[in-house]
Parts: structure tokens; sequence; C-alpha cells
């Protein structure tokens, strides 16, 4: 199938690509020229393993094609992805400009019957209202005023390191439509991944057996809009759950691994997400969680529970700050060593990353501090201007009077902590992702603090 998808961010390109890859002819679209010239070089704009290889092969197939020229996407697409981003306003509330503006787009230029996707993350009902501005602006911008289109919504499940596996081996496909048509093209279109059909390269590991079929959960655009936001905000409430049972862990000397090993092994609660650190960040939880929120007050409701993992969000990252007053006492003129700016390992998104608020934090109390990341090596926008981005993680720690790891790539399982620990001038490590063995730490001379051990 002819297949458009314009917002070529994280979601847009991982899911043009793999579309292609299953055999459909995709263009994607962005308004970024310098994102789609990258692209057209076969170098793609995000980190994302193992997504470059698919790019390129496709690219070289013909089934891949990167333009700015939204007319033209549109005009050749059957299928019309909107996956621009849908930020949060200052309120909570999700920024929907950037939906509106392609809509109108898309109403402008639509020439034949297609069927328009939401898989920006939108606030409820707002399948709807995409419906109402491409209408709008077919009837204003268009020549040809009875061309017909469906809106579907199919929310993505992509976690940001994973996307390509997440693509092609996910959980569940949810598409929602009040429109026969749309629904059974959008079963044409993922039938490859439903049947788990497509080929797949016999170098890399499947994650799901060849032929086990996928479930897809059909509904209503609102319910399919509002899975994508309660599983989002579920997801961030389990993480925030077992932050709060790890501060309390530490007030009564329990070992968080060891309980939420104990709870993961029952069936209904399930041991992923059960991670206790620094807490979550990335461009989807913190926007989904508020504009969920947002709607809950919309509607004269108090969403007591999505308020309070938010709070316990926000503070969880601060209680790394109050751990290096309670051991430096004074932490102006100190040096500071954070390895990790990334909201998470494999992925170069710095929305959000905790680690972000806290080296801000302790700049604001008059820390020096040298930050490392193995992929983030330009200065996100929100990070303090004061803090020294390092070469790699020995030239970050030397000299260093603290260590915070803030994200836990794997090559900081690897370094060799025996001769870091001759290079700082006290041994103390403030472990905020609990990657490391306490013990062996302490046997090597380190003070080491975890979170909830
Ligand atoms: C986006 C949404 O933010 C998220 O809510 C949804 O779940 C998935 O899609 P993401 O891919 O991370 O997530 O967004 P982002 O990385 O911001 O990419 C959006 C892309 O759209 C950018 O490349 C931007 O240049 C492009 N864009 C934006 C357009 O092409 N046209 C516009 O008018 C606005
Ligand atoms: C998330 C959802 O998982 C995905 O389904 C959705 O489509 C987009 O949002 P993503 O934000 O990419 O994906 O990352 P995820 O792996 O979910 O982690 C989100 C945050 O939670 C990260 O900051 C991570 O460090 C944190 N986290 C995750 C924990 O603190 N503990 C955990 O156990 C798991």
């Amino acid at each position: 199938m002819k297949v458009c998808v314009i917002g070529v961010g994280y979601v847009g390109l991982v899911t043009g690509v793999c579309l292609a890859e299953i055999g459909h002819d995709v263009i994607c679209v962005d308004n970024i020229e310098s994102k789609i010239e990258k692209l057209n070089n076969g170098i793609s704009p995000i980190y994302e393993p193992g997504l470059e290889k698919f790019i390129e092969k496709n690219m070289k197939s013909g089934k891949l094609n990167f333009t700015t020229n939204l007319k033209y996407g549109v005009e050749k697409g059957e299928i019309i992805f909107i996956s621009v981003g849908t930020p949060s306003l200052s309120n909570g509330q999700a920024d929907l400009s950037y939906v509106e503006a392609v809509a109108v787009e898309v109403g402008k230029y639509i020439n034949d019957e297609k069927i328009i996707v939401n898989k920006s993350t939108v606030p409820i009902g707002s399948g709807d209202w995409v419906s109402m501005v491409v209408s709008e602006s077919i009837e204003k911008n268009n020549l040809n005023k009875d061309v017909k289109f469906n809106v579907a919504s199919n929310p993505e499940f992509l976690r940001e390191g994973s996307a390509v596996g997440d693509t092609f081996f996910p959980d569940r496909i949810v598409i929602g439509s009040s429109s026969k048509k749309a629904i059974e093209k959008m079963l044409e279109l993922y039938k490859p991944i439903i049947e788990q059909s497509f080929g797949w390269p016999p170098d890399v590991p499947r994650l799901l057996p060849k032929g086990q079929k996928i479930p897809v959960v059909v509904s209503d655009l609102t319910s399919a809009e509002m899975i994508k936001y309660a599983a989002n905000s579920f997801l961030a409430t389990k993480i925030s759950y077992i932050n709060e049972v790890a501060n309390i862990c530490e007030k009564v000397g329990a070992d968080i691994l060891k309980v939420a090993e104990g709870i993961g092994l029952d069936s209904r609660i399930g041991p992923k997400f059960l991670n206790a650190g620094i807490g979550w960040g990335g461009s989807c939880f913190p926007k989904d969680v508020s504009a969920l929120a947002y709607i809950a007050n919309e509607y004269g409701m108090t969403p007591q529970i999505l308020n309070s993992i938010i709070n316990v969000n926000r503070e969880q990252r601060l209680k790394i700050v109050k751990k290096v007053q309670d051991e430096l006492k004074i932490v102006k003129g100190k040096t500071i060593a954070v390895l990790g700016i990334a909201f998470k390992p494999d992925t170069d998104d710095t929305r959000e990353a905790p680690s972000i608020s806290i080296m801000n934090s302790l700049i604001n109390l008059g820390a020096k501090i040298k930050a490392y990341d193995p992929i983030v090596k330009e200065r996100p926008h929100t990070l303090s201007e004061k803090v020294t981005l390092s070469k790699d993680s020995y030239d970050a720690i030397k000299d260093a009077d603290l260590l915070i790891i803030a994200t836990e790539w794997d090559e900081f399982r690897t370094l060799d902590y025996a001769k870091i620990k001759n290079t700082m001038n006290h041994n103390i490590i403030i472990d905020g992702r609990n990657m490391f063995n306490k013990e062996k730490f302490e046997d090597l001379g380190f003070k080491y603090m975890g979170i909830g051990r």
C-alpha cells in the first residue's frame, strides 16, 4: 500500500521505515530540511539501535523516500499518518498546534479517498477534531470539495531504544475508527505484522516466533486514544509506586531489589517496570500523564492518582540532591561527576531527563559538575551552561568528590572502578539506577548509596 508519514521524529521515522520493510511504499515528510537531507544520505537523525540498516535497505529498494514536500506525500499516500510532536503546554495540556497545521495542509492537498491516521498522542476526542479540521480545510482550500476521507487512531507503544523491535513484535495493535473501511485498510496495512509473516534478517533474533498472531484491539476512536493514555499512565504509576516503596525501604532497612523480585513474581503484578531509581522522564510519560490529568480536570474531576504519581516523580529526582547534601554537607565548590544524561539508555533523547534537573539543582547549590553520556554529545538546551561535558567516564570522574549514576548505560558496568577509586577526591557513589552490586563497591572501598537499598 502507499503510505505517507508526516513528522519524522522518534515515532514517525520508526513507523515509516518498518512499514517499508514489510513491503509498503512509504513517503516520509518532515518540515525540517536538515533532517530530510540527513535521511536522504542514509543517516538517521535519531539514535535508535537497528534502524539505520533498515533505512539504507529500503531506500535502496525504492520503498522508502524522504521529502519536505507535504503536497507530494499527501497526493501519493493512500494512508496518511500524522506523527508530529504533541508536546505539553505549561498547564499540562497537549499542544496540538502542529497536528492542526498538518491537518490543514492535508485537507488542502487531499486529491482522492484517504485514511488519515493519528499516530501522535492526541487528547481524547481529538480524532473527531482532526476530522473537523481536515473537512474545514477541504471546504476552504481544496479545489475538489467532494474528496472523501476517514480518520483512524493507531496509538504507538514504542519504547525509545527498542522502537524497531516494538514495531515488528508488538504486544498488540490498537486501531480505532468509526469507519469500517478505515479499519479494514489498517488491518491490511499491518497484516504482515499481525500474522508475523514478514521476512527478518537471519542474523538478528526474532523477538516472537514466526507465524504467532498478534492481538488486535479494534475500537471506536475515543477508546483507542484512551488506551494510549491509560497504558502510559499505568506504567508511570507502577514506577512511581515502586519508587515510593523504595523510599520506605530506605527508612526500614529493606532491600527494594528483593521486594521488587518478590512482588514481581505475582503474575498479576509482573516483574517489569519495577526498577526503583531517580524516576521517569522522556517525551511520553511526563506529557501523557499530564495530558490525562488535564482532561480529567476539564471534566471537573480531581485525578488524585495521576497527580500523586507526578508529584512522587518530581520529588524522586530531588532526593538525589538531598543525598548529595547529606553526604557532602557543603556542596558549594565541590566537584560532582554525573554518568548518563539521556533519559534512559540506548537513546539520545534528553527530554525531561531526571539527570538534567538533578544537575541544574546541584549547579544552583554551587557544585562543579562534569557529565558524560555515551551518545548525548551536544549540550541539551535545558542543561545549565555551567556543566562541563567530559569526553569519557574517567575524565568526568577524575578529582570528583562524589559520583552520581543517572542513566544505566551498559558501558558504565565495565569501567575499572578499582582504578577510578584512586582518581577521586572522595569515594562516594550514588547509584541512581541501582545498577551496581552494593557489597562489591563497599569491598572496593567506596561509600555506596542506591535507591531503596
Ligand atoms: C510524536 C509525538 O510527540 C508523540 O506524542 C506521539 O506519541 C508520537 O509522535 P516524537 O516522534 O517523539 O513523538 O515527536 P518528535 O520527536 O517531536 O517528532 C515530531 C516530528 O514532526 C519532528 O521531526 C518535526 O520536525 C516534525 N514536524 C513537526 C513536522 O514535520 N511538521 C510540523 O508541522 C511539526
Ligand atoms: C514509554 C512507553 O514504555 C511506551 O510504550 C510508549 O509508547 C512511550 O513511552 P519510553 O518513554 O521510550 O516509552 O521509555 P520507557 O522504557 O517506558 O521508560 C520511561 C521512563 O521510565 C524512563 O525515564 C526510564 O528510566 C523510567 N523507568 C522505566 C524507570 O524508572 N523504572 C522502570 O522500571 C522502567
